[in-house]
């Protein structure tokens, strides 16, 4: 898989990808990741890629020119399965949407910032909005990085037990389970017995029960929530 992330602020997204699973990712070859400094797109010898609202109001806009050339250029390289703009009136980016994309090519993701980018991006180029959550960063570059690394740890060969993506929260529309380690005993504090009974199936049965209560008590959402 590759992903291109195009941003105005490189430095601000680089560090994510050059650490622990998603560094080893790529050091294996199993996605690469690239990233395409808007500014050398910018118009004028400032390198301008934002300028005023047209009819007025607070914040610059990104303008059009910069991101059609800079998208336009790697899409005639290769071709993009999907075209992301990370933005707070985007869909809310789910789980779902990470399986899906984790299945895909090749995407760009773009980076807004300011106010946003100009409409006709939106409604010419980008074939996907996605949000992280109900808040606004100063950045879509956070967002960017968030969504890279649920889409990159779900590419098969990069997590070590092959499993243990089947077994994270949301997988089946259910929270994980509490999980232990050593020592059985801390502080007075008892790992529950099943869990040391060697009994596959029983501890089975208790996670999925344990991962039934956790999901009713704090996300009741999810269990109405068809996939
Ligand atoms: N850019 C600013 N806020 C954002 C959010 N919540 N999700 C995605 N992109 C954003």
């Amino acid at each position: 898989m590759r992903i291109d992330i195009v941003t105005v602020l490189p430095e601000l997204i680089r560090s994510p990808f050059e650490a622990s699973i998603l560094k080893r990712a790529q050091d294996k070859g199993l996605v690469e990741v690239h990233f395409h400094d808007l500014r050398e797109y910018g118009t004028g010898k400032h390198k301008q890629v934002d300028d005023y609202p047209f009819g007025g109001g607070a914040g610059m806009v990104m303008m059009p020119g910069p991101i059609f050339e800079c998208i336009e250029k790697l899409q005639s390289e290769r071709k993009y399965d999907e075209v992301i703009y990370m933005t707070p009136d985007g869909q809310t980016f789910n789980q779902r949407h990470a399986n899906s994309l984790s299945l895909v090519e090749n995407i760009i993701i773009l980076a807004g910032h300011y106010k946003g980018v100009d409409q006709r991006v939106r409604d010419h180029l980008i074939t996907l909005e996605l949000s992280i959550g109900d808040y606004v960063l100063s950045g879509g570059e956070l967002a960017a990085a968030v969504v890279s690394d649920a889409i990159i740890r779900l590419l098969p060969g990069v997590l070590n037990d092959e499993t243990s993506a089947l077994t994270d929260s949301f997988q089946d529309n259910l929270l994980a389970p509490p999980v232990y380690t050593r020592p059985a005993e801390f502080r007075g504090w008892e790992v529950p017995d099943v869990l040391k009974s060697g009994h596959f199936e029983k501890i089975e049965e208790w996670r999925h029960e344990q991962a039934m209560e956790r999901t009713k008590e704090r996300r009741p959402d999810l269990l109405n929530d068809k996939k």
